[in-house]
């Protein structure tokens, strides 16, 4: 069952698949889980990862820096892993990002984190959100938001790039799917404004040119993620089903067939926007 408007599958089989995005996208950032921008190094921090999913991030997070405080929180805890395998560090939590934040999140945290959450943010939404992300951080707080350009995705085939007619067929087809969402993403390009617009300082943007290994799995993800939410976009749009249906057929039949004949890859143009919280005294 979705959530809100977050309409992708919420199953052991999401799960799975949201792992291995979470490790190709930290490939292509050079393993980092958090940009080097963030000065934070010393230990017993207290770090939020928002819109956390299944978690991954956090127990990433804690397998390499065990002694800080990690606190996944999201408006579904279906995906998140069960308490017992926990350790005593990392806990989830419910948040609406879109609602008012409750007062016990206010000014708790050193480092907020959110990664893809552009399924459920449109460009109305962002004051909003960098405003509550802002107040959950402590002065001198950093956050990190990460995101892919759905509209911006590059197909690249051993023989070069843009060479996958089907594959970038099979793209063109996602925006008439989802034309509100075509709309509602210019906050894509413009990340490190709309982070000093909403105060944040010592704005950092890094896009990295994807590595070669994560491209064919990547593409792979993709196909998997259409796969999962086809169910759920058909009972949203209904109207969409003729549509869906040509996508479908052409995910299914030339575009496997591209991946497997000319071994497609796919660059999301992942980016990472890293601001600081202004100190208090400032
Ligand atoms: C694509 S998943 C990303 C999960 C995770 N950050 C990752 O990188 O694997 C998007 C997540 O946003 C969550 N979400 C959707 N609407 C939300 C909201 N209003 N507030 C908080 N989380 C939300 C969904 O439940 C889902 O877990």
């Amino acid at each position: 069952m979705s959530t809100g408007k977050y309409w992708l599958g919420q199953s052991a089989w999401s799960a799975t698949r949201l792992r291995l995005q979470h490790e190709l996208t930290k490939t292509n950032f050079n393993n980092r889980l958090l940009d080097p921008a963030i000065a934070l190094q010393k230990e017993n921090l207290t770090i939020a990862d928002v819109a956390t999913g299944t978690g991954a991030w956090c127990l990433d997070f804690h397998e390499k820096h065990p002694d800080n405080t990690i606190e996944g929180l999201d408006v579904n805890l279906n995906e998140v892993p069960p308490k017992k395998w926990l350790p005593g560090n990392v806990s989830f939590h419910y948040l609406d990002l879109l609602k008012e934040v409750p007062e016990e999140f206010v000014g708790r945290y050193d480092i907020v984190h959110m990664q893809y959450a552009v399924l459920f943010v449109r460009d109305r939404e962002v004051e909003g959100l960098l405003g509550t992300l802002m107040r959950m951080l402590k002065p001198g707080g950093y956050l990190q938001w990460g995101e892919a350009h759905p509209l911006q995705y590059i197909f690249h085939a051993a023989e070069g790039k843009e060479k996958a007619p089907a594959a970038r067929r099979l793209h063109d087809l996602q925006s008439q799917i989802h034309p509100s969402a075509v709309e509602n993403w210019t906050y894509l390009d413009n990340m490190p404004a709309r982070f000093q617009a909403a105060g944040f300082q010592d704005v950092v943007f890094v896009q990295p040119e994807p590595k070669p290994s994560t491209l064919q799995p990547i593409m792979m993800n993709w196909l998997w993620a259409l796969e999962e939410g086809f169910e759920g976009v058909v009972g949203r749009f209904p109207e969409k089903r003729e549509v869906l249906e040509v996508s479908r057929r052409l995910r299914e039949g030339e575009v496997m067939r591209e991946v497997r004949e000319l071994g497609v890859g796919l660059d999301m143009r992942m980016r990472r926007c890293i601001g600081r919280k202004p100190l208090a005294t400032e």
